[in-house]
């Protein structure tokens, strides 16, 4: 078996609004579109997806929060109803996935191994969360590709900032021994929002784009910085800014997706491919690529 090795992370934020304003059968909620600059975007992430031919998606996100160390799905097929507990009326997704379950475990064991505490998820009736399912679906709506779930451990929150990404770097350090020893082809979705302040009230209709801006202008410039110096490849610079971005702009990257990805790929200072940006209920969006095969560090398929 040749080493298997990361192919791409992705920044691939998951409000539901971007499923709702797509229609996919899956979901319940109908509407009349909206979000269209970053469903777009991730008209061009499934592009790429495609041509990579990742033989798994790794997904942590934010919406599966476990107090008590990391966890893994680890049940081969789990579908049932996935809905979001704020927007009930947007977000009521009939999902059925399947699990890459050796490379879970994989990931669990290595995770165990580095001082984490760590827990395969054997529920066969899980409910997977929407973050999961919407960066999934939006990445990938075929569902024809394995996946690895991870939880969002709370320690950013309970802890401080510092000591839980730190756990989200070691979580990233147990990832990518696990994907090199699997042999297979992976691609690392980091399901989160930067800016992160909201509207409390919805329009009527939801989608309604003449009610969509930014919730916050000083988050908003935030958000700007931060692209830049991704686009830019400066990512030592991003994670020195991390913790001042996350305490000013209330940024969703605490909850460790972001630290987990860049840490997997070994914190390349390569140039992140912005696909778009865009608000949802006010928060700040972008959808971003890191191309490890353009970059000549990582074989293609
Ligand atoms: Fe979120």
């Amino acid at each position: 078996m040749s080493k298997g090795e990361i192919v791409a992370g992705y920044l691939a934020p998951h409000p539901p609004h971007l499923v709702y304003g797509e229609n996919p059968e899956q979901n319940e909620a109908r509407s009349q579109g909206g979000w269209e600059q970053l469903r777009w975007a991730y008209e061009r992430a499934r592009a790429s997806l495609e041509e990579l031919k990742p033989d798994v998606l790794l997904v942590h996100s934010p919406h599966w929060i476990t107090q008590q160390g990391h966890h893994f799905l680890g049940v081969k097929d789990l579908s049932g109803k996935s809905v979001d507990p704020i927007f009930p009326n947007l977000f009521r997704y009939n999902f059925e996935l399947e699990v890459d379950v050796e490379l879970a475990e994989a990931c669990c064991a290595n995770g165990a191994e580095m001082g984490l505490t760590t827990k395969m998820m054997r529920n066969p009736n899980f409910r997977v969360d929407y973050g999961t399912i919407t960066t999934l679906h939006m990445i990938r709506p075929q569902w024809d590709i394995p996946v690895v779930g991870i939880s969002a451990n709370n320690s950013p929150y309970y802890l401080s900032t510092k000591e839980g990404l730190e756990e989200m770097d070691v979580l990233g350090k147990a990832t990518r021994k696990a994907i090199e020893d699997s042999g297979r082809r992976a691609v690392l979705l980091a399901s989160n929002t930067l800016c992160h302040y909201h509207f409390s009230v919805e329009p009527v209709p939801p989608e309604d784009m003449a009610q969509e801006h930014p919730e916050n202008y000083a988050g908003y410039l935030w958000d700007m910085r931060m692209i830049e110096l991704l686009r830019q490849g400066k990512i030592s610079e991003v994670f020195e800014l991390l913790p001042q971005f996350i305490d000013e702009a209330f940024a969703e990257v605490k909850s460790g997706a972001f630290t987990w990805m860049f840490s997997a790929m070994e914190y390349p200072e390569l140039a992140g491919e912005l696909h778009g940006y865009g608000t949802v209920i006010g928060t700040g969006n972008a959808v971003m690529e890191w191309n490890l095969i353009k970059a000549g560090l990582a074989k293609a398929a």
